[in-house]
């Protein structure tokens, strides 16, 4: 029996890599621009740091978790998002102490027992940033600008930016009641899980994709009406600051987000492109979390963008494959030799280069060149070696030409570095 992977989570083949380096590259260079620095943390944590966080009565922490005893019969869990990790890490190791304000960044796997299908996962990977420290509203801005930054450099423009508040510990008690009022009312209209969810976590029921419950929930009251001074002059001034930088958004007073730490701005980055799974990126305010936490009472934002959806979102075109400048193909064993020399010689002056190990035709290592989509391919044959000559073809222009042996490896790089820059996923 062949023993296969588990449901849900993927493996990264070869040919998908460029196209993840690329947007972890780009990931890496612009956060740094805006001051952020990465930060890794474990991918398993105490369950209770999950529990508390994220909020027992969420989806996450009720049905998704992947929790097991580890063998002393702690409770553990693999981490199901980013954020509390890195608070739990930022509170631990006192990086308030360092630096009152701290800008993060984090890369890597996240695991939720969803059911999966395109765009939703079991395994799934998380680029995400924590800004924490700040509660000027600049600082939201900043963050949605870097994310629209982010898009626009890796090339992914169909998508919307949406934000919204879900005010604060002073004005959503008021808000969630009203909601719990007015659902009451529609108990019978809505699905049982809603109906569950009016109680417990109701403005989760805005959120259903059932559609009685988006019938049901059409003329609920909007948390917008009931922000109270402070979160509403917090989030004027967020839209401000985004129309003076130049950024579109919609504000979707029905957005609640499927995590219980948020407060204030939230936002999600969706596309008509992913069917169901429409948020690429989405995040928010989390101005309570540090001191649930039993950390300083410092406020935070970020976000995080799902990397498979990024990938997903990349058209075939646009993920140009990488070229190879040179393919080296050698007819017999001593030009063979001598290829595997020249190789070497090539790939530690930083040259990429590939050859045929065994002994093939000419025609096959062609064949094999091509496969690689390379730029040029030097022929070592036996008869040309004699004459101290190998022959390097041109394979865009389809010509060719007779190079001598000595010098070869000086003038190879200087050709090569005259054509164009091979392309790169993006
Ligand atoms: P989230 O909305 O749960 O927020 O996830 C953020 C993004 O991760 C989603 O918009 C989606 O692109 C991706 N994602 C989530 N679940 C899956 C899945 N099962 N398969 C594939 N992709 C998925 C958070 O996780 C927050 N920690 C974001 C945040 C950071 N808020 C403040 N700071």
């Amino acid at each position: 029996m062949n023993i296969t992977g588990i449901k849900g989570m993927n493996d990264i083949l070869p040919g998908e890599i460029a196209t993840w380096q690329f947007l972890e590259q780009e990931a890496h260079r612009i956060f740094q621009t805006y001051g952020f620095t990465e930060i890794r943390v474990p991918v398993v944590e105490k369950t209770e740091l999950f529990c508390r966080s994220i909020g027992e009565t969420t989806d996450i922490v009720e049905k998704e978790m992947y929790t097991f005893s580890d063998k002393s019969g702690n409770s553990l869990t693999l981490r199901p998002e980013g954020t509390a990790p890195v608070m739990r890490s930022f509170i631990q190791q006192k990086l308030h102490a360092q630096d009152p304000v701290s800008k993060l960044y984090y890369m890597g796997p996240m695991f939720r027992y969803e059911r999966p299908q395109k765009g939703r996962y079991r395994q799934f990977h998380q680029i995400g940033v924590e800004a924490l420290g700040v509660d000027d509203p600049k600082i939201d801005a900043q963050i949605l600008a870097m994310l629209c930054d982010y898009f626009n450099s890796v090339g992914i423009d169909d998508v919307e930016l949406h934000i919204n508040s879900l005010g604060c510990k002073e004005c959503r008690p008021a808000y969630r009641q009203a909601l719990i009022d007015y659902l009451q009312d529609r108990l019978g209209e809505l699905c049982s899980d809603c109906q569950r969810r009016s109680q417990t976590n109701p403005l989760r029921v805005l959120d259903c994709k059932v559609p009685a419950c988006q019938d049901a929930t059409v003329t609920a009251p909007s948390m917008l009406e009931h922000l109270c001074g402070d979160c509403d002059d917090h989030f004027k001034q967020v839209k401000d600051y985004l129309q003076g930088l130049g950024i579109d958004y919609t504000v979707n007073a029905r957005m609640v987000r499927g995590l219980d730490y948020y407060s204030k701005t939230t936002f999600e980055m969706v596309t008509g492109s992913l069917g169901s799974q429409n948020a690429v990126a989405a995040g928010g305010r989390y101005d309570g979390l540090i001191a649930d936490l039993g950390g300083p009472a410092l406020p935070g934002i970020g976000f995080a963008m799902g990397v498979e959806r990024l990938v997903l979102m990349k058209s075939a075109d646009q993920l140009a494959e990488q070229r190879l400048p040179l393919f080296l193909a050698a007819m017999g064993q001593q030009a063979s030799d001598r290829a595997f020399l020249l190789m070497a010689t090539l790939q530690r002056q930083g040259l990429r280069v590939e050859m045929e190990y065994s002994s093939k035709s000419l025609k096959a290592q062609m064949r094999r060149a091509g496969k690689f989509g390379a730029r040029f391919v030097l022929i070592l044959g036996e008869e040309e070696l004699a004459r101290q000559m190998v022959v390097l073809r041109d394979m865009d222009a389809g010509t060719q030409q007779e190079l001598s042996l000595v010098g070869l490896e000086e003038r190879l790089l200087e050709l090569l570095n005259e054509t164009e820059p091979e392309p790169v996923a993006g």
